[in-house]
């Protein structure tokens, strides 16, 4: 049964899309889409230039906002890079720990971990990104990956800030190929996490705390993981860009939790 007080969360990453005049466009048109949607936290990750129209765009709106990364150091000779107080106050959710980051930017475990006590230092809610590689995948080291991943990512935070955060497991060979997890290994690596979440702070937390799947969702494949009990949103890249399928993966969130018995 899924645990009553987890608001399905659907992130929309964005990547490396829309300059800062499409992506206000866009969100006009996402915004009658998914206002009345309201019975699912709804967060929109556009490019760190294109983050202040958007919350400009969407005030007064329930919609959220969020980064797609942050630098673990508040302020500094960090050419570049964006830190924690300059996302204060614009952006709800920063995401961490995306493969791509992990991949291009070479960012390890303990440096993730730096950067989500900056986004909690500076009220607000991290979204951690998990994930195996396919070879680790076909080898059966995926929990075992997520689990070592997790372990570090979650090092030493305040206990009371894990029920606001978001983890989002997103298998590497999943991410922009077409090839999804199905919603049953899914949710088995996610319930793995929640004993990660649990052994590391208590049972409470890890009943509150959100995890999301990642990797291909469409609306096509929705409901097959939000049917999972241990699933509780989705972490979107390409789908997020098309307001129509955007809308369509909330929707179908919020009709596969009411069937799950709340
Ligand atoms: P796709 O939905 O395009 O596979 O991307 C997933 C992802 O990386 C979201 O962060």
């Amino acid at each position: 049964m899924h645990h009553p007080t987890r608001l399905p969360i659907i992130a929309g990453n964005w990547k490396m899309y829309k300059t800062p005049r499409e992506a206000i466009d866009f969100v006009r048109t996402l915004i009658p889409l998914l206002e009345p949607l309201s019975a699912a936290e709804r967060v929109i990750c556009p490019p760190f230039i294109a983050i202040s129209g958007v919350a400009e765009a969407l005030a007064g709106t329930s919609i959220k906002v969020g980064a797609q990364n942050v630098h673990t150091q508040t302020a500094g000779a960090f050419t570049g890079n964006i830190s924690a107080p300059m996302l204060q106050g614009l952006v709800d959710y920063v995401i961490v720990g995306h493969s791509e980051v992990r991949q291009y930017l070479g960012d390890t475990d303990a440096q993730i971990n730096q950067k989500v006590k900056a986004i909690l230092a500076h009220g607000m809610k991290p979204i951690v990104a998990v994930g195996e590689s396919l070879a680790q995948h076909e080898a059966g080291e995926a929990a075992a990956f997520v689990h070592s991943q997790l372990r570090g990512a979650l090092a030493d935070l305040p206990a009371e800030s894990i029920a606001e955060m978001v983890i989002a497991y997103e298998p590497l060979w999943a991410i922009g190929t077409g090839r999804n997890a199905t919603g049953e290994l899914a949710n088995t690596i996610i319930g793995g996490i929640r004993h990660t979440v649990a052994a590391m702070y208590g049972d409470d937390a890890a009943q509150a705390i959100r995890i999301q799947y990642g990797g291909s969702v469409k609306p096509g494949n929705m409901a097959e993981f939000m049917m999972q009990p241990e699933i509780d949103g989705a972490l979107v890249g390409g789908a997020s860009l098309n307001a129509d399928d955007f809308a369509a993966l909330v929707r179908i969130a919020i009709e596969s939790k009411q069937h799950d018995g709340r």
